[in-house]
């Protein structure tokens, strides 16, 4: 059986158009357990830092919200449940996961109420200003340019909009710190191995949670991309965090 580690390359051994490549190509072989996986292998934590997300969202202007890398749709359902009064639209250049993620909106009664669109985080196809809020879960450790997502972010939200970043980040306590090194590299591959069409991706994704900037790092990226008052929540130990940040 071929190698995980030779299936995808390190994201440090590889050049930006190959990275973009493998995760078309991950997220698309993925799709149909995405939901299951995300929800077991983060005890469901997910359901809960997405709710927790959807909760600091304001809307005073345009009344819509923009999530960017959807996926199946997750955090543009929760914002169109915990506000009758937003209409939503989620982005991602992946079909199979806008498939999927069509299913549940339709499933829950929600078509009228978010919109998907096959499209890219750093060429997003809508006009500036026509948000209140512009958020991307799980997705921006995947863009390689970061500074250019959410410059396009920033772009489409309106003066005092915000931009939410909910990411996935490796715990700075000690000893948590040696138990989350051996959990993405050597227990997740091995779940997922089990449970996945695809456990290779699961090496690749571990990394690119290792390779994702500091908290402090990250948050000055969404001050050079033109956000100001960055708020940053830690959550559950450090394995996840949430930024938000404003549009002048
Ligand atoms: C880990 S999933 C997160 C999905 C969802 N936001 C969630 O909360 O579960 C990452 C998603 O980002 C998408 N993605 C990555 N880079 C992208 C880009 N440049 N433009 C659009 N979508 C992108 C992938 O196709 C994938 O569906």
């Amino acid at each position: 059986m071929e190698s995980s580690k030779n299936r995808y390359p390190s994201v440090k051994e590889i050049n930006d158009y190959d990275r973009i490549r493998i995760v078309k190509e991950i997220f698309s072989t993925i799709t149909g357990k995405y939901d299951f996986l995300n929800h077991f292998l983060s005890l469901r934590r997910d359901v809960a830092w997405r709710r927790f997300t959807v909760e600091q969202m304001r809307f005073f202007n345009t009344y819509r919200f923009l999530d960017v890398a959807t996926g199946t749709s997750d955090l543009a359902i929760e914002a169109a449940l915990q506000y009758p009064d937003i209409q939503v639209i989620g982005l991602d250049f992946v079909r199979q996961m806008l498939d999927q993620g069509m299913k549940k909106i339709e499933s829950k009664g929600l078509s009228t109420r978010i919109d998907l669109i096959k499209g890219d985080a750093l060429h997003i196809p809508l006009p500036d200003k026509s948000f209140d809020a512009a958020g991307v879960a799980f997705g921006i450790r995947n863009i390689p340019d970061k500074i250019r997502a959410l410059t396009e972010l920033r772009r489409v939200v309106v003066p005092r909009g915000q931009v939410l970043v909910l990411e996935m980040t490796f715990p700075r306590i000690p000893c948590f710190r040696q138990f989350y090194d051996l959990y993405l590299n050597r227990i997740l591959p091995l779940l997922a191995r089990v449970f996945s069409p695809n456990p290779d991706a699961y090496y690749y994704l571990g990394e690119s949670i290792m390779n994702f900037p500091s908290v402090k790092g990250f948050a000055l990226m969404m001050k050079d991309a033109g956000l100001v008052d960055v708020e940053v929540y830690t959550l559950t130990l450090g394995i996840c965090h949430l930024f938000i940040g404003h549009k002048p």
